[in-house]
């Protein structure tokens, strides 16, 4: 069979990521041109801000993927932009160079779900990893349990009723005074810390999440308590949110009887919870849980992971029309 070249294009949020990816699998390249330091100082993304760094970097990081692949435009496949869900103003721009270069370039343009591509991270990570599995997706605008029934044939199983969890870590992070972007900070000083603080967990009778009481718990403890250990308060603040992950995890392994799970998205990132999942594994008496996660740099977001995504979506027949527009809340 021919070799199969995607063109994949991320904006988002506050990267402008492009790369180039054979088959759906192999990263021939992946420029990821961050806007953290700009977004730093208001303590998180400005969303027009975002959207004019966005112009200004995409066809620098366009030019950039395709000489690290060293591949011609003639070779690629199909062109394939994230279009939700994100910010409007920072996915137009990459949907409209997209949607321009598959017009001027003569190839298809086919739309990816950054969720999806969240997912599609595991794929590149683990090459023998193929559907059905469960889907751990923790990342700054979404928490849900996915039930992967095919390369696009999704299922959301449960989902966060309020925050996401990595809103819930930048906030607690903002709260402490680590600054943005929280997560990562959070999962440093975290180490530090003990998990002494009892903080509180939300149930619900299906797979749904909340975080926003325990967000509102850490902020108050503080509030009251400016001398608190912050250390012991971000560690006590993982710990929590990684049994209300396990516990949802185990609730769906039971329904499902899959016993596969990937994690994904920029918290997927985490040590504790990465350490907690593995552990998961290991005390699986029957030796049949197995669990993925992707490559650090393939946590958070990157456009291998939209032409993977964009690669399966192609395979399967996808083709979007030079309308199609961008769709901030866009559902799997
Ligand atoms: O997936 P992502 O890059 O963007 C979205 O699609 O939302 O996720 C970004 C989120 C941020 O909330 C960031 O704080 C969090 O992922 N994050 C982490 C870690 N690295 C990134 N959260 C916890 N621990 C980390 N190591």
């Amino acid at each position: 069979m021919r070799d199969i070249y995607t063109l994949g294009i991320e904006s988002s949020c506050d990267e402008t990521s492009v790369a180039i990816v054979k088959n759906g699998r192999e990263i021939l390249s992946n420029i990821i041109d961050t806007q953290i330091p700009i977004h730093e100082k208001y303590g998180g993304v400005v969303p027009e801000i975002a959207s004019r760094n966005h112009i200004e970097a995409i066809s620098r990081v366009t030019k950039k993927a395709l000489e690290e692949a060293n591949i011609s435009f003639e070779q690629i496949d199909a062109i394939t932009p994230t279009y939700g869900p994100g910010l409007v103003g920072a996915l137009l721009v990459g949907l409209s160079y997209a949607k321009a270069l598959s017009f001027a370039i003569n190839k298809p343009l086919v739309g990816v779900n950054h969720i999806q591509g969240h997912i599609a991270a595991n794929y590149i990570t683990y090459k023998e990893l193929e559907p059905p599995f469960l889907c751990m997706m923790m990342s700054g605008g979404n928490t849900q349990i996915i039930q992967v029934k095919d390369y696009t044939e999704f299922e959301v199983l449960g989902k966060t009723r309020d925050d996401a969890i990595g809103e819930a870590f930048d906030k607690v992070a903002r709260v402490v005074g680590l600054g943005y972007p929280g997560g990562p900070k959070v999962d440093k000083l975290a180490q530090e810390g003990e998990p002494i603080i009892n903080l509180p967990k939300t149930h619900f009778e299906n797979m749904d999440f909340s975080f926003s009481g325990i967000k509102t718990a850490v902020i108050n403890l503080h509030h009251k308590n400016p001398e608190i250990n912050k250390a012991n308060l971000c560690a006590s603040f993982e710990k929590t949110v990684t049994e209300i992950l396990l516990e949802n995890v185990n609730r769906a392994i039971k329904q499902t009887g899959i016993k596969t799970i990937a994690l994904a998205g920029g918290v997927s990132a985490n040590s504790y919870i990465r350490k907690a999942f593995l552990t998961l594994q290991q005390d699986d008496k029957e030796k049949k849980i197995k669990i993925y996660m992707p490559d650090l740099k393939l946590c958070t977001d990157n456009a291998a992971m939209i032409a993977s995504a964009g690669y399966y979506n192609y395979i399967q027949g996808k083709r979007d029309e030079l309308h199609l527009n961008a769709i901030p809340n866009l559902k799997l």
